[in-house]
């Protein structure tokens, strides 16, 4: 089976990579990405002389590009990653995260429209339905209420994609997964954050009183369930991909100071994210029921596994927070209120 992965130098879609060049003899893939700050090359050199595997860098919003993709490679299935994915950013920065979610997502599926193609899977997010009130979970019913330009990019483009099922038969199915983890992440997202932070002794910085509730979700498991929808997903169908592992951020944060044998009063509390939800709770019983997939790795091995990597990998940490990512955590957190005084030293 031949794959188009768009995004596939990024956290989660590098990790889908490593994983089915890894388990999937007959697997040939395909990995379209800009490269921007948060797609690197390091993530894949485990793959990269893989016969079976070939890189192009390159723009998802590049319509020519994309067409010559599709009539080049004829891929079997496009498993779309591409995305300005963090909220952070997406607030402070809208713009290229409705260039890249909206329209990146069109343009891939215009070429499927026009090429054809045996399933377009479009990797979307539980953040589409915005805040949950307790004790309710979403089902992939649930009204679609984003809250960050992040959120509401990947609202359009599921809705995008599904309307290319309804009107044109473009065999898509959206997936919405709750917050990954796992090594290779961009040390932008809470958890790997916390970690590199707490490995350098540095101030943890906690948006308003923390307790705002996320389900974790390791990112092999996420992988896996991509490939269980892959297989057996009905086409039109939008699946939920859930951790079964919900936590108030501060008990995560509590739990890798821990594990790092560091300090809780390196937990420092700032000015809260605007717009910030409060809660996300899926159901996946649907992914479970019609697929058999359920999440293997529990938080605690997977959050050792992940610690563990960042650990050993202080080299690949130190290389991607150097540059770009000064500039970011500077706008990010230089001018936020904080208990203490500035974060940024
Ligand atoms: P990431 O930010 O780590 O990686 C994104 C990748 O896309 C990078 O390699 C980047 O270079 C590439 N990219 C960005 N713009 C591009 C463009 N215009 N053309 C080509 N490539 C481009 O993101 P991630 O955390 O791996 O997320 C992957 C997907 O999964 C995203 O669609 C995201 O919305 C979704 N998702 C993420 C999470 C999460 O917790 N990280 C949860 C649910 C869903
Ligand atoms: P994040 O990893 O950005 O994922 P998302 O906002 O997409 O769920 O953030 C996870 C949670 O952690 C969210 O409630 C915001 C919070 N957070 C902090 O408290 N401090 C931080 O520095 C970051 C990056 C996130």
């Amino acid at each position: 089976m031949k794959i188009l992965v768009t995004g596939g130098a990024g956290f989660i879609g590098s990790a889908f990579v490593r994983l089915s060049l890894a388990e999937r003899a007959e697997v040939r893939i395909v990995n379209l990405d800009k490269l921007t700050y948060a797609g690197n090359l390091e993530n894949l050199v485990s793959v990269a002389g893989d016969p079976r595997y070939r890189f192009i860098r390159g723009d998802v919003c590049d319509a020519e590009l994309v067409d010559r993709l599709f009539v080049e490679e004829r891929p079997e299935a496009v498993i779309h990653f591409a995305a300005e994915s963090h909220v952070d950013r997406s607030i402070l920065s809208p713009a290229p995260v409705f260039e890249t979610n909206l329209r990146g997502t069109f343009t891939l599926l215009e070429a499927a429209r026009r090429h054809g193609v045996g399933l377009f899977l479009q990797v979307s997010t539980d953040e589409v339905y915005g805040s949950i009130e307790p004790p309710a979970e979403a089902e992939e019913s649930y009204p679609l209420r984003p809250s960050s330009p992040y959120s509401a990019s990947k609202a359009g483009a599921d809705l995008l994609a599904l309307s290319y099922w309804t009107t044109y038969r473009v065999p898509v199915i959206v997936t919405r997964a709750s917050n990954n983890y796992g090594p290779y992440q961009f040390p932008e997202k809470l958890i790997p954050l916390m970690i590199s932070n707490a490995l350098e002794d540095r101030p943890l910085p906690i948006y308003g009183d923390g307790l705002q509730v996320r389900d974790w979700l390791y990112v092999d498991d996420h992988c896996r369930a991509l490939w269980a929808v892959l297989e057996r997903g009905r086409r039109g169908e939008i699946y939920n991909i859930g951790g079964s592992c919900s936590l108030p951020n501060r008990e995560v944060v509590r739990r890798i100071l821990r594990a790092t044998g560091k300090p809780e009063s390196l937990m420092q509390s700032v000015a809260d994210r605007p717009g910030h939800d409060r809660r996300y709770a899926l159901s996946s019983a649907k992914v479970t029921t019609e697929t058999g997939w359920r999440p293997q790795v529990g938080f605690e091995s997977g959050l050792a596994a992940t610690i563990r990597w960042y650990q050993e990998n202080r080299d690949w940490v130190m290389r991607v927070k150097s540059g770009e990512y000064r500039d970011y955590y500077a706008r990010n957190y230089e001018n936020r209120e904080t208990e203490l005084g500035s974060l940024v030293r």
